[in-house]
């Protein structure tokens, strides 16, 4: 039966532990100059209704490294834009494509999608969740702090599709997350639910300095997200504290790395000193989309 990625919650512990450990050998291989091809003959489809940099090149990569190739269907320019049913989509799609990664506004539109289609799906991020990037977060942490069961994770800012995704690792993997949010701009209630009734330690606060204190691990994002450009300034005035910078490092482990999913906007939820300096993990980070993503579409292909 096909398999979908549209919340890390599709994956089991062993499948994220398998995933990952494949992730970590396609990259040494890669960087022996070792090439594998068992995707040859495969074809990608990639439908984008927001812009990307890394999630785009780092699929197209991925498929080209491994033997296949794929096509970009940008915003606007598929007759979804004049309103072609998803399942319709879903159905042509499988009869020519192997899997499909989507990029969208609402995560129902990628599980309408995944219903309706032969062929894996993989959310490349929604308002909800971006699976892929946390997936292949836990690999540039394990590089640094290979036991994930005994880490402490901080997550800075919004409580957007990147905190959620953290959530559900957290609920698989048994990390301790702390979440410091504003209010009024926490992660999805649901989720929080489910990990205090399946006794996770998943912690949210609105304190960022309390947060921080004794993690490996600190996570940040923009303030304001795709889709909510309107907001921008009014959000620069709230998450002001949640600035990830000098000071707020001086209070966690001095071992601790910082990650940043990109596009960053320096000055804002991070500042140039912290983005740039010896604690950044975030070019491996954005390195690592690559090598898990190769993993991900070699078990989903
Ligand atoms: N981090 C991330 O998903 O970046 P892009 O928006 O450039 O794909
Ligand atoms: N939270 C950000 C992530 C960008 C990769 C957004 O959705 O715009």
């Amino acid at each position: 039966m096909k398999r979908d990625l549209l919340t890390i919650q599709d994956l089991t512990r062993e499948e994220i532990e398998t995933l990952l450990a494949r992730a970590r050998e396609l990259k040494a291989w890669q960087q022996q100059g070792r090439s594998q091809t068992p995707l040859q003959g495969k074809i990608l489809a990639l439908i984008f209704d927001k812009p990307s940099t890394r999630t785009r090149v780092s699929f197209e990569v991925a498929m080209a490294q491994l033997g296949g190739t794929s096509i970009y269907l940008a915003p606007g320019q598929t007759q979804m834009a004049r309103n072609e049913p998803m399942p319709d989509t879903a159905r042509v799609l499988s009869r020519y494509v192997n899997g499909v990664v989507i990029r969208t506004f609402a995560q129902e539109a990628v599980a309408e999608l995944a219903r309706h289609a032969a062929i894996p799906v993989i959310n490349g991020l929604t308002d909800s969740h971006h699976p892929c990037q946390v997936l292949s977060d836990l690999m540039t942490v394990q590089e640094h702090f290979p036991d994930l069961a005994h880490l402490k994770v901080a997550w800075v800012g919004d409580g957007n599709n990147m905190a959620n995704s953290w959530i559900t690792a957290a609920l698989h993997l048994d990390f301790v997350l702390y979440l410091a949010c504003p209010k009024g701009y926490e992660p999805d209630s649901a989720l929080l639910q489910e990990a205090q009734k399946k006794g996770k330690k998943v912690y949210l606060t609105q304190d960022p300095k309390a947060a921080v204190a004794d993690v490996q691990v600190i996570n940040t994002d923009v303030w304001a997200s795709m889709g909510q450009e309107e907001e921008a300034e009014a959000r620069k005035e709230v998450f002001q504290p949640y600035q990830v910078n000098a000071d707020l490092l001086k209070l966690t482990r001095p071992e601790a790395i910082v990650l940043h999913c990109l596009p960053a906007h320096r000055e804002e939820e991070i500042t140039a000193e912290v983005l740039d300096g010896p604690q950044s993990a975030v070019w491996d980070q954005a390195e690592n989309r690559l090598h898990f993503q190769k993993a991900l579409l070699e078990w989903l292909l």
